[in-house]
């Protein structure tokens, strides 16, 4: 993927100001990208921004906006295509954890912010996009790519009792990309979700350590054995939104060097 196959094209990346979000919004303006970048935190989209420019010299807007709260995603689309001729690309990337426990024992507070952000979320800013999506000709044979950030912790092998309603909620959007894509394929949009495993990011408190903790807790030994970069789960994310992905929709890609496969089995 040496080419910049990206050019002509904007991606908007929400939660965009750390983490996976961070290095997904730099490798995507190294393939000539121009970017939409939406978090809570506008100083770390700042911070980003001058990552970015180090590198590459896109155009590129910060939106200030949480995507839990539909108004203020109905404001970003509106700001999008005033910017920009194109959204090509949407990373449903912004989530948060909640808390370390199982999902009886988690306060409701916390159930509803996890589903309002990590599902809600991505619902909201899917629903405010996908109509001006869909009128984008100009490209072929695809004329717009969805690619939902999920988790293992949301797929069967990877259901994690330690984060229950975190898991339940990437569950939840596991499923909402498979329907997206029934939703959205005829309008040549595609829909695929990658569900990375354990990466250090501020997420897990940029702390290797809290990683080392949980695999233990499951009592996982992982084949690839080594952390995971932020890099790599960016890697697969360029390469759905490349014209080599075009006709894969509805799949959910995991990065976990082998950690959802191996749990009590090494
Ligand atoms: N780090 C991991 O091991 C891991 C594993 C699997 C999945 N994920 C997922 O990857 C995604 C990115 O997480 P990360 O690990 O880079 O952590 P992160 O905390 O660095 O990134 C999340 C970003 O989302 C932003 N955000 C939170 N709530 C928001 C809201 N309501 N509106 C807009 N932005 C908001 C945060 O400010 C933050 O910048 C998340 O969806 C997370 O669940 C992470």
């Amino acid at each position: 993927m040496e080419n910049k196959f990206l050019t002509g094209k904007t991606a908007l990346i929400t939660g965009a100001a750390s983490g996976f979000g961070r290095e997904m919004a730099i490798q995507f303006a190294k393939k000539g990208a121009d970017l939409l970048l939406n978090d809570i935190n506008m100083e770390g989209l700042e911070e980003t921004e001058q990552l970015i420019l180090k590198e590459a010299s896109p155009k590129i807007i910060l939106h200030k906006a949480d995507i839990s709260d539909s108004d203020q995603t109905k404001l970003m689309a509106k700001k999008a295509f005033k910017e920009f001729d194109n959204i090509f690309v949407i990373i449903n990337n912004a989530g948060i954890s909640g808390t370390l426990s199982t999902s009886l024992k988690t306060k409701e507070e916390v159930y509803d912010r996890v589903m309002k952000v990590n599902v809600k979320g991505a619902w909201n800013v899917t629903k405010a996009f996908f109509r001006n999506m869909k009128r984008q000709k100009q490209f072929s044979p695809v004329v717009g790519k969805i690619i939902n950030i999920a988790s293992i912790a949301g797929t069967a092998n990877g259901i994690n009792p330690y984060l229950g309603i975190y898991s339940a909620s990437k569950a939840a959007l596991i499923a909402l990309t498979k329907l997206w894509a029934l939703e959205l394929g005829a309008a040549n949009i595609t829909v695929n979700a990658i569900s990375p495993g354990l990466f250090v990011t501020p997420i897990y408190k940029d702390s290797p350590e809290l990683i080392h903790k949980l695999r233990e807790m499951r009592g996982v030994r992982l084949p690839i054995d080594r952390l995971g970069e932020t890099r790599e789960v960016a890697g697969v994310a360029l390469f759905l939104a490349s014209p080599a992905a075009d006709y894969i929709t509805g799949e959910n890609i995991i990065i976990d060097g082998g950690m959802s496969i191996s749990i009590n089995k090494l």
